[in-house]
């Protein structure tokens, strides 16, 4: 028998950065400055990310492109793979994300690209502790989450390995 089942979500959604509580803004602005340093010049869109672990070091990433364009990486995996590779033990806290453009103004919320959501989702999992992210654009509204897995349900993860 086919049974239909309904997966929610939930998401907060703030007007702007100045809305988030004091220490997700300054998380925010640190991903800015990891935007700064983006290496986009095929793209021209601007990502950066910024993590914090439970000691409170922040680890800082932005989108690395190259001629041969799939060898490139996002904001977030570039950030998300420092933080394994540099502090393997510390749980991570949240993450903020943010994108601008040299094209077009970037007014929407950037969410996390299908690739970045499974490499963040297996830190999460690994941590056995939820991620929060927020998401933003150049400016804005900012999304909220509280778990990765809110935004990728039926995840694929190791046990199924
Ligand atoms: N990009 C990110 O860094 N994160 C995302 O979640 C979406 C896309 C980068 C990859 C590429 O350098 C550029 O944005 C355009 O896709």
């Amino acid at each position: 028998m086919m049974i239909e089942k309904h997966i929610n979500t939930t998401i907060q959604v703030f007007d702007s950065i100045s809305e988030l509580p004091d220490d997700i803004q300054s998380l925010m602005q640190n991903a800015v400055e990891a935007r700064d340093r983006a290496y986009a010049p095929y793209s021209k869109f601007k990502v950066g990310a910024a993590l914090v672990l439970e000691n409170g070091s922040i680890v800082k990433g932005s989108n690395q492109e190259n001629a041969s364009y799939p060898s490139g990486l996002c904001a977030e995996r570039t950030a998300i793979y420092a933080a394994g590779a540099n502090y393997p033990n510390q749980k991570i806290k949240a993450i903020a994300i943010t994108a601008t453009s040299e094209k077009h103004d970037v007014l929407e919320p950037i969410a996390p690209c299908g690739a970045c959501r499974q490499a963040i989702a297996e830190y999460e999992q690994k941590q056995d502790q939820p991620i929060h992210i927020y998401f933003t654009g150049t400016s804005g509204k900012v999304i909220h989450v509280k778990a990765l897995l809110d935004i990728l349900p039926l995840a694929f993860d190791n046990k199924f390995l």
